[in-house]
């Protein structure tokens, strides 16, 4: 089955409640209907009855919980959580309405965060950085873990490296500023992801442009570091670098550049050393060898919200809908 499907079963099994804040895009309706329909989530949609009018119109969204966010009779409340949340940085009870009304995305947050749903998703007519930061103010990351982080689960057609072509790429979308902590922390939180996705043991390469020393330079040096970092923080996964692509993936190449490797040769799951690196590379893989490239799916939040691409079409919503759900059973 592929992998997106065995996500909608998943999520089919145990119904979870998805907030959708994006009443002002088409895409939204398009994706509730057949969300709805193959039952693969409960929704609420964030918008005014005008907003659900117009852009919903031709859709049957019937079973949809519609919040307006100007006539809510839970709005103290979530109102009351973001001043105790966000207080001490200045967001009073004025504040806090008039950007729960601005942006609907921090309405999203707040119910998830007061328990009324289970995970958001968001993204497809709003930028990734105005997507996750609500959540990053108001959710936060999981207990011990200091910074959130992107990954795709990449399928490569044909492919017969990683788990018979899947793998996870990370960080694609998230921290411009990755030091040698942040990395090891991605390397951990990948495995975990890979584990719990893809259902297989990870076998993590930190990636660089060197192999087990056969470059000196900075930015070799850190990812080595990073990678002794990881291995101590998460002895429970096989994680090694710093490894070139090809040492990674290639058992023959793997074997003459890093002999011994317990990774090399047989990584399922890709940590970039820089946002750049990773950005790139999960765009190269799916557009040049046509793989799907599901994401990018947040690692490290306390609860599950995704972003989407402004590009994406209703498919993509209901798929990231589907990942939502199945990381809010995990949860
Ligand atoms: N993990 C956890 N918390 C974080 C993280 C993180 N990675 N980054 C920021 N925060 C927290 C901050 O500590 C801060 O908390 P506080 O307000 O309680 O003190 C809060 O989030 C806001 O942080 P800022 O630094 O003010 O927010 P910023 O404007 O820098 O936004 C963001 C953070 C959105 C993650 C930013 O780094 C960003 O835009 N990253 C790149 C996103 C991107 O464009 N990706 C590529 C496109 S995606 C694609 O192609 C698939």
């Amino acid at each position: 089955m592929a992998f997106i499907d065995t996500m909608k079963a998943k999520a089919k099994a145990d119904k979870k409640t998805i907030v959708l804040p994006e009443s002002m895009d088409k895409r939204t309706y398009e994706a509730a209907e057949k969300i709805l329909k193959e039952g693969i989530a409960n929704l609420i949609i964030i918008g005014t009855p005008e907003e659900i009018a117009e852009n919903g119109k031709g859709y049957d969204i019937t079973g949809a919980t519609i919040v307006d966010p100007f006539n809510d009779p839970n709005k103290q409340k979530y109102i009351d959580k973001f001043v105790e949340l966000r207080g001490a940085k200045g967001v009073t009870a004025e504040s806090a309405k008039e950007m729960m009304e601005k942006d609907y995305m921090y309405y999203a947050c707040l119910m998830c965060k007061c328990g009324d749903a289970d995970g958001a998703v968001s993204g497809a007519c709003h930028s990734t950085g105005n997507t996750i930061r609500p959540a990053l103010q108001l959710l936060k990351t999981k207990p011990g873990i200091s910074s959130v982080s992107g990954f795709f689960v990449v399928e490569v057609p044909n492919c017969e490296f990683g788990e018979n072509g899947t793998f996870v790429f990370a960080d694609c979308a998230v921290n411009p500023d990755l030091d040698e902590a942040k990395l090891a922390e991605v390397a951990g939180l990948s495995a975990e992801s890979f584990k719990s996705f893809v259902g297989a043991e990870p076998k993590v390469a930190m990636l660089s442009f060197s192999s087990k020393g056969s470059a000196k330079h900075d930015n070799v040096t850190k990812v080595a570091n990073a990678t002794k970092l990881a291995q101590e923080r998460f002895p429970e996964y096989c994680i090694d670098g710093e490894l070139q692509l090809d040492a990674a993936l290639v058992p023959e190449v793997g074997a003459s550049k890093a002999p011994g490797s317990p990774v090399a040769g047989k990584a399922n799951t890709l940590v970039f050393p820089s946002l750049e690196a990773g950005n790139i590379g999960y765009k190269l893989v799916q557009r040049l060898a046509k793989a799907n490239a599901y994401g990018p799916v947040l690692q490290g939040l306390a609860m599950p919200v995704n972003d989407l691409s402004r590009g994406c079409f209703a498919d993509d919503i209901v798929g990231v809908v589907a990942l939502t759900a199945v990381q809010a059973q995990m949860k």
